[in-house]
C-alpha cells in the first residue's frame, strides 16, 4: 500500500513545488515507484518534472470533476519510476464545481484509493491556499509535509496550517500524521536563516527535519528545462540535498 505525502504551506513560493518534484525524483531514483500529483492550477509540478504542457491533455480536472478514469490521466516521466498526474488552469474551476458535491473533501481520496496498491509513494503539491484542493489533499494524505522558506515570517503561516491541520484531525483525516517540517531556501551566509531554523527547532523539536535545502541556483534552473534537479545537475548541492531528503524520507518507514 503507497504512502501519500501531502506537500503543503498556504504561503506561495515557500518551495512546495520543488519539494514535491525533487522528492518525488529522488524517492523514485532510491528505487521506489513514485506517483507524483500537481494539485495546483499552476501546473508547475506538471512542467517542472518534464510532461509538455500541451493543449489536449487530460488532468486531475478530467477526473476531479468530469468522472475521467484516472490510470487514463497518468503520464510517465523520464524517470522509469516516476509518474504524474498532471494539472493546468482548469482546475482552477474544480474548486468551484465540486464545491456542492456529496463527499467534497473525499473526492481525491477516493480517486487514490483506486491506485494506492500502484505505487510505494503518491507525493501531492498543493496550491498556495488553505481551500478545496488542498483540503482534498490533507484529506486524502497519509502524511503532510511542510516546506518553511527561512525567513523572517516563516513561524505565522505555520502556525495557521497547524490549526487547519487540528481541525481536518477532528473531522476529516484523524489518522494524519506530520512527515515533517522542511527548511528550504537555507542560506548559510545570512544570520537570518540560521535565526529562523533555530527558532523552528526550539518550538517543534524533532518535528523539523534533519536534512536542511540550501538556496541553491540550479534548482531554480531545472524547471525551465522540465527536469527533476537530479537530471539537470546531479552534482549540485541541491540535488544532494534532495536525495538526502527523499533517504531521511524512507528512513521514516
Ligand atoms: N532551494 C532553492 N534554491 C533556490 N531557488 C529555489 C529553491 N527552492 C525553490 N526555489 C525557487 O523559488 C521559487 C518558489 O519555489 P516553488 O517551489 O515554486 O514554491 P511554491 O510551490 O511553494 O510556490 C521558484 O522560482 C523556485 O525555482
Ligand atoms: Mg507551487
Amino acid at each position: 500500500m503507497g504512502k501519500v505525502i501531502t506537500v503543503a504551506n498556504q504561503k506561495g513560493g515557500v518551495g512546495k513545488t520543488t519539494t514535491s518534484v525533487n522528492l518525488a525524483a529522488g524517492l523514485a531514483v532510491e528505487e521506489k515507484k513514485v506517483l507524483l500529483i500537481d494539485a495546483d492550477p499552476q501546473g508547475n509540478a506538471t512542467s517542472g518534472s518534464g510532461v509538455p504542457r500541451i493543449q489536449s491533455r487530460k488532468t486531475l480536472y478530467n477526473v476531479l470533476v468530469l468522472d475521467e478514469a484516472v490510470e487514463n490521466v497518468i503520464l510517465p516521466t523520464e524517470l522509469p519510476l516516476l509518474w504524474v498526474l498532471p494539472a493546468d488552469r482548469n482546475l482552477v474551476g474544480a474548486e468551484i464545481e465540486i464545491v456542492n458535491s456529496e463527499n467534497r473533501e473525499y473526492k481525491l481520496k477516493n480517486i487514490i484509493n483506486k491506485i494506492k496498491n500502484d505505487y510505494d509513494y503518491i507525493i501531492i503539491d498543493c496550491p498556495p491556499s488553505l481551500g478545496l484542493l488542498t483540503v482534498n489533499a490533507l484529506t486524502a494524505a497519509d502524511s503532510l509535509l511542510v516546506p518553511i522558506q527561512c525567513e523572517y515570517y516563516a513561524l505565522e503561516g505555520v502556525t495557521e496550517l497547524f490549526d487547519t491541520l487540528a481541525r481536518l484531525r477532528r473531522s476529516l483525516n484523524p489518522q494524519l500524521n506530520i512527515e515533517g517540517l522542511l527548511l528550504t531556501m537555507y542560506d548559510e551566509r545570512t544570520n537570518l536563516s540560521s535565526a529562523v531554523a533555530q527558532d523552528l527547532r526550539d518550538f517543534y523539536g524533532s518535528q523539523v527535519l534533519k536534512t536542511v535545502i540550501p538556496r541553491n541556483v540550479r534548482l531554480a534552473e531545472a524547471p525551465s528545462y522540465g527536469k527533476p534537479i537530479i537530471l539537470y545537475d546531479i552534482r549540485s548541492r541541491g540535488a544532494e540535498s534532495y536525495i538526502q531528503l527523499a533517504k531521511e524520507i524512507l528512513s521514516h518507514e
